[in-house]
């Protein structure tokens, strides 16, 4: 006989589910609404809870597995709230062709994690972006609203160690 875990369905914290129904009623009316919608959540609630799912795809009348495969598929919707402080360091071009790369790596060996993920003492998420508009100074980190232009590993370091 096997025995089969049973995983309880996960309930969604007070509250949010309205404001998701909220959030998604207002938009279901746009063109391609469900990508608008996630963004609304993940601004207004900071992450789109798997919770949110059922919730969005019944206002839109998708299928469930629909609105989890967009929600997987594209790296911008965050799936576990954020770290107290979030640590964007861009990855396009132009910071690449100055080590931004190279910084990512070593943003990740310092923290134990890679973009999208957060430290577990949950202080830091570290994040990739691409272009902050400060192109000629990079390679470019965002911490918060600051923007850090020619960031060093070095550099790195003391702004992790600030945000920690
Ligand atoms: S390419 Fe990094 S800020 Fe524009």
């Amino acid at each position: 006989m096997t025995s089969e875990v049973i995983t309880p369905a996960p309930v969604p914290a007070p509250g949010r589910a309205d404001r998701v129904r909220e959030l998604a009623t207002e938009l279901r009316g746009l063109r391609g609404a469900l990508i608008p919608i996630l963004h609304a959540v993940q601004e207004d609630l900071g992450y789109v809870d798997q919770t949110d799912i059922p919730v969005i795809a019944d206002v839109l009348n998708l299928a469930v597995a629909e609105v989890h495969g967009v929600v997987t598929f594209y790296k911008d919707f965050r799936r576990e709230p954020a770290g107290r402080t979030t640590v964007r360091i861009c990855q396009a071009e132009a910071c690449r062709s100055v080590g931004a790369e190279a910084l990512a790596e070593h943003a990740k060996r310092r923290t134990g994690v890679g973009f999208g993920e957060t430290t577990y003492d949950g202080r830091v998420t570290v994040d990739e972006v691409f272009c902050l508009g400060n192109c000629a100074l990079g390679p470019a980190v965002q911490v918060g609203d600051k923007l850090h232009g020619r960031v060093t590993p070095a550099r790195l370091d003391a702004i992790l160690g600030e945000a920690r």
